[in-house]
């Protein structure tokens, strides 16, 4: 019964480690920003500019976006693009059938995406939109151009590529393949894209290669410095994700510190008192 479940935690365990992206590809951790109010304003602009075009967030309210420290006169005067009251839900106007057409899926509500991204014990849903929304390359092979290394063939356009400027990507896979004669042989295959999307891709058998398989990538942006700025940028936007899935996290947050407080006096309280009661009872 022991060993049973102890096997369950570990597999449990082991699957949180070992779990990436369904792509395979590992998560990256996102800065965490949840106490920063300046990040969440700032994800939340983004947020509006360029996203809330084709994804609503139908269970949040303009004014809700007050518990991240902005005024509702700043809501209506910088954020009100899709409606014309505070108090309105983030709805967007496009048409799930549409979408459908245009995109090939829908793009989903993201009013709690940050949560249902999110694995037990393992990368939290911030993590999975920080990486997603970072590892879009150009693909000339791909109808729309674009690839993504998180979720490939993903229907959603690389929609920020202005603010993170031109790259390339080398991706190097070492793995094994069959011959022609059933063998197994060590290859690893190079494939590097450029800034417009254009591949090239060699392979070279690994002789005596003794090592494991793998599979590595790396972005070569045209300028670096734009580039860390933007990944700067999809931080706020992600930990904006966030907190809008659970905009009582803050408030919950600060409570618990309250409510923990309080639990640790009163146990002083309660030992004390509870020496005096027994003092006399010997
Ligand atoms: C041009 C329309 C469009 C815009 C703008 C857009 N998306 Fe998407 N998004 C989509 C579509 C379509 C999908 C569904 C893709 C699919 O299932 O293949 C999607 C899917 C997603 C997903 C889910 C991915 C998954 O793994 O299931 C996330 C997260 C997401 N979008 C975040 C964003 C964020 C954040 C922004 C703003 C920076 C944004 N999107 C802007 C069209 C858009």
């Amino acid at each position: 019964m022991i060993k049973k479940l102890i096997g369950t935690i570990a597999l449990s365990l082991t699957c949180a480690v070992s779990f990436a992206a369904e792509s395979g590809y590992s998560l990256e951790k996102a800065p965490e920003r949840i106490n920063d109010m300046a990040a969440l304003q700032n994800g939340a602009k983004l947020f509006v500019n360029y996203c809330l075009g084709c994804h609503s967030a139908n269970s949040m309210r303009y004014n809700r976006l007050t518990d991240i420290g902005l005024t509702d006169e700043q809501i209506k005067r910088n954020l009100l693009f899709t409606s014309d009251k505070v108090g309105d839900l983030m709805h967007i106007a496009m048409r799930r059938e549409d979408a459908t057409k245009w995109f090939g899926a829908a793009p989903p509500d993201l009013s709690v995406i940050a949560r249902a991204k999110s694995i037990n014990l393992g990368p939290t849903g911030v993590d999975y939109i920080y990486t997603f929304l970072r590892t879009y390359h150009r693909d000339t092979s791909r109808p729309v151009g674009w690839d993504n290394m998180v979720f490939p063939s993903v229907g959603m356009p690389n929609v920020l590529w202005q603010l993170q400027g031109e790259r390339g990507m080398e991706r190097t896979v070492i793995a094994q393949a069959e011959q022609a004669d059933g063998s197994l042989q060590w290859q690893r295959t190079v494939s590097k894209y450029d800034a417009q999307g254009f591949s090239e891709i060699t392979t070279e058998a690994l002789q005596g290669y003794t090592g494991s398989a793998s599979d590595k990538v790396r972005f070569i942006p045209a300028d670096a410095k734009a580039s860390a700025n933007f990944d700067n940028q999809v931080a706020d936007l992600a930990n904006f994700l966030g907190w809008m899935a659970e905009p009582v996290q803050l408030e919950r947050k600060r409570l618990g510190v309250w409510v923990l407080l309080f639990l640790f006096l009163f146990f002083g309280v309660a030992w004390r008192l509870n020496a005096v009661y027994w003092k006399d009872i010997k």
